[in-house]
């Protein structure tokens, strides 16, 4: 098992580098459709939109795209060689993944209450929540990219 996961390696990395992005479109994208629902009023045929859209960009994307990514990424911690578990950058990548998750089930909470027409959130609550995955990003790329320490 161990030598076909070192077979496989620029398989699983391309297969790893797809999914992160599909998961980061839609992390990036869904606070912003939300920015625009709260300026919908309830019951309107646009604010009826959003919760369509946000709902199919949350399980046609969003979900799928973040269990591939583990799959890869899991896979990939899984192949020898590849990883050096004494450096300190994965573990700071480990680490922003368990926000970056944790920013997952708040959006899928924040969909839910749309869709329950309950929303509590101003748009310039999801504006500055957007911007949480997004410095997310720009460490975990920069600790797997340049691996400062
Ligand atoms: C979902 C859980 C994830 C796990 C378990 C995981 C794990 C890993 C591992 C072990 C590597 C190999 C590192 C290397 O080749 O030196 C890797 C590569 C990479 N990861 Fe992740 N990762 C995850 C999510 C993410 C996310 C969310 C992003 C982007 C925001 C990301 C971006 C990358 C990139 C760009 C590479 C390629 C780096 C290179 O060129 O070698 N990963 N990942």
């Amino acid at each position: 098992m161990i030598d076909f996961l070192a077979d496989i390696y620029p398989w699983t990395k391309a297969l790893h580098i797809i999914s992160v992005i599909s998961w980061m479109a839609g992390m990036l994208y869904l606070p912003r459709l939300f920015v625009y629902h709260v300026a919908a009023e309830t019951g309107s045929v646009q604010s009826e939109t959003f919760k369509i859209m946000e709902r199919r960009l949350l399980r046609g994307i969003i979900n799928p795209a973040m269990i591939l990514s583990f799959i890869f990424g899991g896979a990939l911690l899984a192949t020898p060689g590849i990883v050096d578990f004494a450096a300190g950058w994965i573990w700071i990548k480990l680490a922003a993944l368990f926000f970056m998750t944790g920013f997952h089930g708040y959006l899928s909470r924040w969909r839910k209450e749309f869709a329950a027409d309950s929303n509590t959130h101003s748009s310039k609550f999801y504006r500055y929540a957007n911007e949480i995955p997004t410095a997310l990003m720009v460490l975990i790329v920069i600790m797997v990219a340049v691996k400062p320490f």
